[in-house]
């Protein structure tokens, strides 16, 4: 754990960027998990739209509504002393206009008290952006595979690798920096076209599925723990096995039940 238990801000972010120092992120949608995750000392907990996968079991990040994004959002800040909170602009609460998308901003920051909002896109999204920042919210950007496309993608390949997107990339990302965004998130592109957009930035990338060149590193905290367990991609490093642990636990309390070897005698009043 970080002896500094100061609060993280986007400043320090960039800070840490100068300094060469890697940023961690992670993801989290609940008050009990968020608490353990924030006294690990990870620097960014992101409320994802991953929301709509891991809790509710939906197959895009498209259903979650606001309101549901609100509610976690919630839980989170109510567990994190030090972490900064990003929590994703869900889908539909923001491509239809810029005063739309800043009433959705408004409500994440009000209603949940988030330090910043997350929303995916470059060039088609950035009036929007700075539409947010000129209300004084802090705005992560999100590039490369972004979920919310995923109708228009077709598939959750590696994107980027042909020059022409490799180059929009590249153009969005200066845009998104120029529009005031204090860093974004670069998923599922090539290694080597992730560490020229860190160079190429002052503002901090944080990687998922982008290689190691990024100034960040993030992980869908129940794909990094064990608890998804059809889900393999190359990128997730498993740091725990915990649908393992879970199932064995909860076997054990079961046969104690059945066997009457829980409660005891000390178990009881
Ligand atoms: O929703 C999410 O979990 C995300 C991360 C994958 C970056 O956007």
């Amino acid at each position: 754990m970080p002896k500094d238990r100061k609060r993280v801000t986007t400043q320090r972010l960039q800070e840490l960027k100068v300094r060469g120092t890697p940023i961690t992120m992670l993801t989290a949608y609940d008050y009990t998990s968020a608490r353990i995750l924030d006294r690990a000392g990870v620097d960014v907990l992101l409320v994802g739209d991953s929301a709509s996968n891991v809790m509710a079991g939906h197959e895009t990040t498209l259903p979650i509504t606001m309101d549901q994004m609100i509610y976690h959002a919630q839980c989170v800040v109510r567990g994190v002393e030090r972490a900064l909170i990003v929590v994703d602009l869900p889908f539909g609460s923001y491509q239809g206009n810029s005063k739309e998308a800043l009433v959705s901003a408004i409500r994440v920051m009000k209603e949940a008290g988030a330090h910043a909002v997350k929303l995916e896109g470059g060039e088609v999204v950035v009036q929007t952006i700075q539409r947010i920042l000129d209300a004084g919210i802090p705005v992560m950007g999100h590039l490369g595979l972004t979920p919310q496309r995923i109708y228009q993608f077709g598939t959750y390949k590696v994107r980027a690798q042909e020059e022409d997107e490799a180059e929009r990339l590249v153009r969005d990302a200066g845009l998104l920096q120029q529009a005031g965004c204090f860093a974004t998130v670069l998923e599922k592109i090539p290694a080597a076209l992730a560490s020229r957009v860190t160079k190429e930035l002052t503002i901090p990338t944080i990687g998922i599925g982008a290689g190691p060149g990024c100034d960040g590193q993030v992980l869908v905290t129940h794909d990094m723990l064990g608890l998804t367990t059809e889900f393999h991609p190359r990128f997730v490093r498993r740091y725990a096995e915990l649908a393992d642990i879970i199932h064995a636990a909860v076997e054990r309390y079961c046969s104690d039940i059945r066997s009457r070897a829980f409660p005891t005698d000390d178990e009881s009043y």
